[in-house]
């Protein structure tokens, strides 16, 4: 008999997340992590650390930029950076602490150590091999660095290096305009490094509604980011005074260099899969390197599951978690289900972006027929009254049955306010049925309200 119902490969929020539902629904659970801590990349080096270092350096922009235009007049707190960092580890040990707790509540075995799968229905940690009737991969990703740049977690970081600089450096230059190259632009940005962004293609953030990738550049460049667009990176070296990155420009192949105190790789992530085993198991892998699943998430290897960031999708942890929660349910026999048309994204700077369901650029690429309803935080009383009126809410809702399609807003608490979107497009409600449900007032919740009225009779305070 195996000795585990199920054993999870790996303790971020896919594998933590599917390793509690699975014992909820009365599986004998473990976990493999080879970390110090639970919680995977998320919580340890990457979504928990960077929001703790996004809010510290949000609240000094707000004391330097707004607090005299509130009345609120005195001397400016100086950064003490390793007091910073500090807060930033407590954040992170209090949330890791937190699944440790969770574990032992729904009595889930934490096998410490690193895993492989030396055949079907075994897990080996350590010297030791356990036997799991299933087995869920969930090992996540790690970052993709680019040939000619040698990563040394000091000057020339990744996302993890650059959680736990030595000092706050003057200038940083940062390679792709995505996700964590803004986040941690905006960070060090904030803390008074001249921040520079070298990116391959010609917008930011590619895959966003090209209109918010748009206002969202001009935002950010007011906030003192510099943009470097259509360059592609040649090499980087370290300096005796930093490092020195090489460039050529796309559109007529001039070479540049640019020196910087830091520089900070960010050119995406890619799935976490080495020392598995997986070769000699004979699994099935795609091009990219993920691991080739099904709709219910199964390897060609019976009993052999895997879910997140190593298989295909976007790399999100809510993504990971909720395929966690659907693979736990598959395997005690119910109907686990993820709805890849309604995962929202978000990215944590000032203002926030967030997005859920069709871009505009992907409804006309369809042929779909559809309207655009958009409301500026220019009208929204709540907004103003905290100098974040910059930005709007669009919806875009089927022209003819008034569906909503998608939703992008730039502004504040958007990372928030996403998600009565994503509720109601999970009840495939329509543009007016946002219209007709009463928001309070005065709320930043009440622009989602009109961007719905915009997309029929017309906003009000547009
Ligand atoms: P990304 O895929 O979001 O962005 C990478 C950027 O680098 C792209 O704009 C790409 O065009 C550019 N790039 C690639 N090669 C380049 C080159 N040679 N020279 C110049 N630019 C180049 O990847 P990122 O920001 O590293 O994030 C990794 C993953 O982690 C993403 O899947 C992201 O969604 C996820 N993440 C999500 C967060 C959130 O949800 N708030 C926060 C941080 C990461």
């Amino acid at each position: 008999m195996a000795e585990f119902d199920v054993i999870i490969i790996g303790g971020g929020p896919g594998g933590y997340v599917s390793a509690i539902r699975c014992a909820q629904l009365g599986l004998k659970t473990a976990v493999v992590e080879g970390r110090d801590s639970l919680g995977g990349t998320c919580l340890n080096v990457g979504c928990i650390p960077s929001k703790a270092l996004l809010n510290a350096t949000h609240q000094l922009h707000e004391v330097h930029e707004n607090f005299e235009k509130m009345g609120l007049m005195g001397a400016h707190p100086t950064v003490d950076w390793a007091k910073m960092l500090s807060y930033k580890q407590g954040v992170i040990e209090g949330n890791t602490k937190g699944i440790e707790f969770l574990f032992k509540k729904n009595k889930v075995t934490w096998l410490k150590g690193w895993g492989s799968i030396p055949a079907p229905g075994q897990v080996k940690v350590g010297e030791e091999v356990h036997s799991a009737k299933n087995i869920v991969i969930a090992t996540g990703s790690e970052p993709a660095t680019l040939p000619g740049i040698p990563v040394d977690e000091e000057v020339i970081v990744t996302s993890t290096g650059a959680l736990t600089l030595g000092a706050i450096p003057k200038s940083m230059v940062v390679i792709g305009a995505g996700v964590i190259g803004l986040e941690m632009g905006s960070v060090y940005a904030r803390l008074g490094a001249q921040v520079t962004v070298v990116e391959y293609l010609d917008t930011i953030t590619p895959g966003m509604d090209a209109e918010v990738a748009k206002s969202f550049q001009k935002i950010l460049q007011k906030q003192g980011i510099k943009f470097i667009l259509g360059a592609a990176v040649q090499g980087a070296e370290r300096t005796k005074s930093g490092a020195k990155l090489t460039y050529k420009l796309r559109k007529d192949e001039s070479s540049h260099d640019l020196a910087a105190d830091v520089i900070l790789v960010a050119t995406g992530r890619k799935p976490y899969t080495a020392g598995l085993g997986l070769e000699a198991l004979g699994v099935e892998m795609l091009p990219r390197g993920q691991i080739k699943t099904d709709s219910h998430f199964a390897t060609n290897i019976k009993g052999l599951y895997a879910i997140g960031d190593a298989i295909v999708g976007p790399m999100l942890a809510h993504k990971a978690e909720d395929e966690g929660m659907a693979v736990a349910e598959i395997l005690a026999g119910k109907h686990g289900h993820v709805n890849y048309n309604v995962i929202p994204g978000v990215v944590y700077t000032t203002p926030e972006v967030a997005s859920v369901g069709a871009t505009e650029e992907q409804l006309k690429e369809s042929g779909r027929a559809y309207k655009v309803g958009k409301f500026s935080f220019m009208g929204n009383g709540r907004a103003k009254a905290v100098f974040q009126a910059d930005g709007f809410v669009k919806l875009l809702a089927d022209k003819e049955t008034d569906r909503i399609l998608g939703c992008h807003i730039i502004g504040p608490a958007a990372g928030d306010l996403i998600h009565e979107v994503c509720v109601a497009m999970e009840f495939g409600a329509s543009a007016q049925d946002l219209a007709l449900t009463c928001h309070a007032h005065p709320t930043y919740s009440e622009a989602v309200r009109e961007a719905a009225l915009a997309c029929g009779d017309g906003a009000i305070h547009a």
